[in-house]
């Protein structure tokens, strides 16, 4: 096998960023295998992804498609979910739900899943590949950020592990010693207790875009048209149409709510997205379609109370008009159930 490419990460969603990385890199590796190992429940990151393992999977596999010998490792997605014979998730707020969090993003006994660590994954590629030397890809942006992994000397001093970093411009004695990330000059002592080695780092040249997902992430729910256009552009064309799906859209609108909604307006959201979903699934509805109504049907209450009924009665079209111009929601069921739910409507499901 020689040579393993190692590319880990949230992907929430993917982005053109990461595949620009990952061109680069593979340019300047040449590796028999690229393994994209997207995370389960990364400790490094303060909160769980905002789009389920499942459909960042099936992102991945999209956006992958014409990568030769590249192989999409569930490995940390696997090591998050409970073995079969523990015992069951609690059921709370809107874990178990379509759309609401799956076992990744929701609590188990109270609290997050296991975090998942890159040196964990590490010891699994090189005993799954044991003659391979692994090539750990991250961003220039990550580097600073090294050094607070887990166990950051046990991953660069191991001499099987070679860091491959993205960067902007930069050659010659420059590269050897230090670096330039998009924010700040650092050098080798930041990446580790024991500075690494400049035979075992590269640093692959190249105009990578200086987006985040993060970004992308809020850029999908802005209420102007131009930035969500813009947070589009930055996802794979392959991607896209993963965003039309009831479980992204779920994902979105519940960003939106944590974003813009009271507290308590959230978690009246979040049981309601329970209910319904029971409910539609007692009745033999779709209960996708009708989590995704539920998380949508109060995106217009950012203040708690009204001054008046009328103004109440008006905030389920005022958020069947934002599901439909900010999301996309074209499902008329979807939009009436929305619309309609602060007055009902004749022969309503
Ligand atoms: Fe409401």
């Amino acid at each position: 096998m020689g040579k393993i490419i190692f590319f880990g990460g949230a992907f929430d969603p993917v982005h053109a960023g990461h595949l620009a990385l990952l061109r680069a890199a593979r340019k300047a590796v040449a590796p028999g295998l690229t393994l994209v190992v997207p995370t389960g429940n990364a400790a490094v990151h303060k909160q769980a992804a905002a789009f389920p393992a499942d459909l960042r999977l099936k992102m991945l596999r999209a956006a992958l498609a014409g990568f030769s010998k590249t192989r999409i490792l569930d490995y940390e997605i696997k090591r998050c979910r409970p073995p079969r014979s523990a015992a069951p998730f609690r059921r709370s707020g809107t874990f178990g739900v379509p759309g609401g969090r799956d076992e990744l993003r929701g609590r188990r006994c109270g609290q997050r899943p296991l975090p998942t660590y890159t040196w964990q994954t590490l010891r699994y590629i090189k005993a799954r590949w044991p003659k391979s030397v692994i090539y750990l890809l991250i961003g220039s942006d990550n580097l600073p950020l090294l050094k607070t992994w887990k166990r950051p000397g046990l991953i660069l001093r191991d001499p099987r592990v070679v860091l491959v970093a993205g960067h902007r411009a930069m050659s010659g004695e420059g590269v050897r010693s230090s670096f330039v990330t998009s924010r700040r000059q650092v050098t080798n002592e930041d990446l580790t207790p024991s500075p690494l080695p400049a035979s075992r780092c590269i640093f692959v040249p190249g105009e990578f875009p200086p987006i985040a997902s993060s970004d992308i992430r809020e850029g999908l729910i802005d209420s102007k048209p131009a930035r969500r256009r813009q947070a589009r552009k930055m996802i794979p064309a392959a991607v896209r149409p993963f965003l039309e799906a009831p479980a992204a859209l779920c994902a979105l609108a519940e960003l939106y709510c944590k974003k813009n909604l009271p507290l308590s307006r959230l978690r009246h959201t979040r049981a309601v997205v329970r209910l319904a979903s029971e409910l539609a699934e007692i009745h033999g509805l779709e209960a996708k379609k009708a989590g995704l109504a539920a998380w949508l049907h109060d995106l217009s209450r950012v203040k708690e109370n009204f001054s008046g009924h009328r103004q109440a009665l008006r905030h389920g079209p005022r958020s069947a008009e934002i599901a439909r111009k900010i999301f996309g929601v074209e499902d008329r069921d979807v939009l009436e159930a929305v619309s309609c739910h602060t007055t009902g409507r004749p022969r309503q499901k």
